[in-house]
Formats: C-alpha cells, structure tokens, sequence
C-alpha cells in the first residue's frame, strides 16, 4: 500500500492523506500538490487531530498485519515496535506508541478494526478529530491556470463556501491523465467555522517515473468532503464535487 501514497509537498504544516478509495487509485508519479490557504483554518496548539491521521494514514495497513502477526497479545509497546519494524520507521513507531498509550490499547485496536484503512474515521473512533455531521461546503471556484500551455505548473484555483461549517474531511484532487495512469493527491480538512475559503493547489506537470504528462486534454475533479471522501463509514459525506480541464500542448 505504500506505493500508493501521494508525493505531496505541503505548507502550512497541512498533513496529506493517501488516497486509499476503492475508486481510483492514486499514484506517486508526476504530482507534486502544494497548497496555500487564503484563510487558515486554525491556529495555535498540537494539533492531536492532524497527529492521528498522519500516523494512521502511514500505519493503518501495517497494524492490521501486525495485529495478524501476534501483536494483539503485546500491548501497545509490542503491537508498535512491530509497527514500527514494518513501516521501517522510529517516528510511526513513536506516534503509535504515542497514541495507543493516550487512548488505551483496546480501544487502539477496537477502532482499528472498525476503520477498516479509513484514517480519518480511525481517528475520529479514538477521538481524536471532531465530528461534525450537519456540515456543507459549497465550491465557488475551481479553476486552473494556464487553461492551455506546455508541461509545468498548474495552478488550481479552489474557492468555497460553508454555511454550517465542515467536519474533519478531506479535500481530494484528481486529475484524468491521457495515458490513463491515475494522478492525485488529498489534504486533511480540519472542521472550519461557517465562512468563505480559498486555496490554491499547484500541479507540477513534469515527467517523471509514473506519469508522462504528455500532450492533451486533461479533466480535473475536486471533492470536498466529509470524513474520508467516497468512504461508507459512518461521519462520511461528500460535500460537493466539481469539475475542470486544461491542455497540456506539445513543447518545441
Ligand atoms: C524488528 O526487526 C529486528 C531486525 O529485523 C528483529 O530483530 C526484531 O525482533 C524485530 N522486532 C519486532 C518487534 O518484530
Ligand atoms: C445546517 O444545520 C442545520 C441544523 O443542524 C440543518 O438543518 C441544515 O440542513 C444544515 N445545512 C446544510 C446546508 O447542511
Ligand atoms: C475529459 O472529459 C471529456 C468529456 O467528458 C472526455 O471526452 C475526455 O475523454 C476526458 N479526458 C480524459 C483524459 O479523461
Ligand atoms: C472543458 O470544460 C469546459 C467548460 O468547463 C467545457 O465546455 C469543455 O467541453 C471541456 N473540455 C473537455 C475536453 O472536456
């Protein structure tokens, strides 16, 4: 599952999420989404939601294995440093320790396997994000500038609108390649108080390993949402969905 996790570079200390729908999967090559908000969401303290779905977005399929391979018996420490041994990593290690310790290692491993790989609804299950279901968001803007021009930067102009506020959801961005080879990234969106927001994401259309950005029209779809968007879990809804293109032209 690591191979389909999104290259994403990101400001504003915004965690990224893996793209991990049934729909389309997600794949490393040729994306590079940045995003800066007109209006940040929030400020100030550890941010314990952002927290979670980092670590569970880069842990969630190996403590399912790891749960498989006897963990269950070996309380947090043990269920961790096998964790920790998968995803080769000290600092997941350290977050799941981190976390299975605050919230309890049976309810640790009860969201888990209620979650399924949602990491969003995970975190929400221990508490970690808030819930908030009579959210909307309405898209004002979704464009992309250059409309039409050689492979490089575009920029996605998102704008919206929400009346009630939003709940922890995530803001998805897909883009329908011409060879097919599915290219995308998502954000965490942590609940945002009723109000106008802007950001802007950037595509760095230049081959690499997976996509090829070769000459053509390219459609874009953003989805902003509640919850994991496409999830069927529980807190989980889509907001609004709408859609773009731009042309990739031969260079000379
Ligand atoms: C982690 O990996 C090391 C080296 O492969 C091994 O010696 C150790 O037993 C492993 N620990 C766990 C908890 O799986
Ligand atoms: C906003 O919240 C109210 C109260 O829960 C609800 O009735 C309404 O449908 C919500 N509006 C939207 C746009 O979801
Ligand atoms: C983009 O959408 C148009 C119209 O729906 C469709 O004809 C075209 O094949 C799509 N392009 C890609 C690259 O998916
Ligand atoms: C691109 O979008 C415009 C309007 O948003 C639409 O008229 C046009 O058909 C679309 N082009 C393609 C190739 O899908």
């Amino acid at each position: 599952m690591k191979s389909v996790a999104v290259v994403l570079a990101v400001f504003l200390a915004y965690q990224c999420l893996a793209v991990r729908h049934p729909g389309p999967l997600v794949q490393p090559g040729g994306l590079s989404l940045s995003r800066t908000l007109s209006k940040p969401s929030k400020v100030g303290a550890m941010d314990l939601c952002s927290f979670c779905v980092d670590f569970a977005h880069n842990a969630i399929q190996t403590i399912g294995e790891a749960i498989l391979e006897g963990g269950l018996t070996k309380g947090c420490q043990g269920l961790c440093a096998i964790v920790g041994n998968k995803t080769d990593s000290k600092a997941v290690e350290l977050a799941c320790d981190t976390l299975c310790v605050a919230v309890g290692f049976d309810e640790f491993v009860h969201a888990f396997q209620k979650a399924d790989v949602d990491p969003i609804y995970y975190c929400e299950l221990l508490n970690q994000c808030p819930i908030v279901d009579n959210g909307d968001a309405t898209t004002t803007l979704f464009d992309v500038n250059p409309k039409s021009g050689p492979q490089g930067d575009f920029i996605f102009d998102v704008e919206y609108e929400t009346k009630n506020g939003t709940g922890t959801g995530e803001l998805l961005l897909l883009i329908d390649t011409v060879d097919q080879w599915p290219v995308g990234g998502s954000f965490l969106n942590e609940p945002q108080a009723p109000g106008k927001y802007g950001m802007k994401m950037t595509l760095h259309a230049v081959p690499n390993g997976g996509e090829s950005f070769m000459p053509g029209d390219y459609n874009a779809t953003l989805q902003i949402c509640n919850g994991q968007c496409m999830s069927k879990h529980p807190h989980s809804k889509i907001y609004d969905t709408k859609k773009t293109n731009f042309t990739i032209t031969p260079s000379d």
